[in-house]
């Protein structure tokens, strides 16, 4: 029968189970437990962590059991060129309707422990928009997107850009808090994204940087390693998307910057901003 994992270890093992996701690896296998290793632990609780640990698998068919399945969302039809547009003057009432419209949500269980509910920051005429994966405990307290740490990360990517914060567009895939940040579930990401792909269409950014696995996955209707989604212009409802590391995983992996780095060089090109001088 399956152990139950204390909240801790259960914690540890997503965070765990994220990191490898952020790099791409999303295939996983149990290591098979030696019996006698196990009685010779003296800790109940070392051996709950010993159970928990897990591998990047080499083989495709071992799918880590505990990671739920994102299925392909219903399609969103991008909007027809010309009668879709917004004009500038009108985004932001056409972003205020589209917030109207969701009011006190509770099309989804994540509604249950959430404080605020995170919408979005920025200029509704931005040419530049980021989607990230779900508020965490700052945003949900401050009801904006990227006001934690891995939003002072974000911040500086911006201005790495050339940029400031106030000249983006920032949203996310759900706009409740997860609990303890998990990964939003298929089901509460396929009820909130229509309203991100709402916002996008309004704001029709010339460029959209998806901030990890799972603002890729449902920006792009499928799960694909990270890996093979960096580092190249995706084209999108008329628009082109950058896949690039979460700020949050780049706090846990600082080594992944330069990488990151590159992605938003590509996104400056698309959009013909000059690279900043080095040394300033
Ligand atoms: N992480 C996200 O994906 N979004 C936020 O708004 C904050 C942290």
């Amino acid at each position: 029968m399956a152990r139950q994992l204390d909240a801790a270890t259960r914690e540890a093992l997503v965070e765990r189970v994220r990191f490898y996701r952020d790099l791409g690896l999303t295939e996983f296998y149990r290591r098979p437990v030696d019996a006698a290793m196990l009685a010779a632990e003296a800790d109940e609780a070392q051996s709950v962590a010993a159970e928990a640990e897990v591998e990047p698998a080499v083989s495709q068919s071992n799918v880590f059991e505990e990671e739920p399945a994102i299925s392909a969302r219903k399609s969103i039809a991008a909007p027809p060129e010309i009668a879709a547009a917004v004009p500038a003057m009108d985004r932001a009432a056409a972003l205020q309707m589209i917030r109207d419209e969701i009011g006190d949500c509770t099309r989804c269980a994540l509604h249950k422990g959430r404080n605020k509910i995170v919408f979005a920051d920025g200029d509704p005429n931005a040419r530049l928009m980021f989607v990230g994966e779900g508020p965490g405990a700052d945003e949900d307290a401050q009801g904006l997107p990227f006001v934690g740490r891995a939003g002072q990360l974000l911040n500086n990517m911006i201005a790495a850009m050339g940029l400031t914060r106030e000249q983006v567009y920032i949203a996310n895939v759900v706009k409740c808090r997860p609990p303890g940040n998990r990964t939003p579930e298929p089901d509460e990401a396929n009820t909130c994204t229509p309203f991100l792909f709402r916002q996008i269409d309004v704001v029709r950014p010339q460029v959209l940087v998806a901030l990890g696995a799972t603002a890729a996955t449902y920006l792009l209707g499928h799960r694909q390693p990270l890996a093979g989604l960096r580092g190249r212009v995706h084209p999108f409802r008329g628009m082109q998307l950058i896949v690039t590391y979460h700020p949050a995983f780049l706090l846990r992996d600082p080594r992944q910057k330069k990488e990151a780095w590159a992605d938003l060089q590509i996104a400056m090109k698309e959009l013909g901003l000059k690279k900043p001088a080095s040394g300033s």
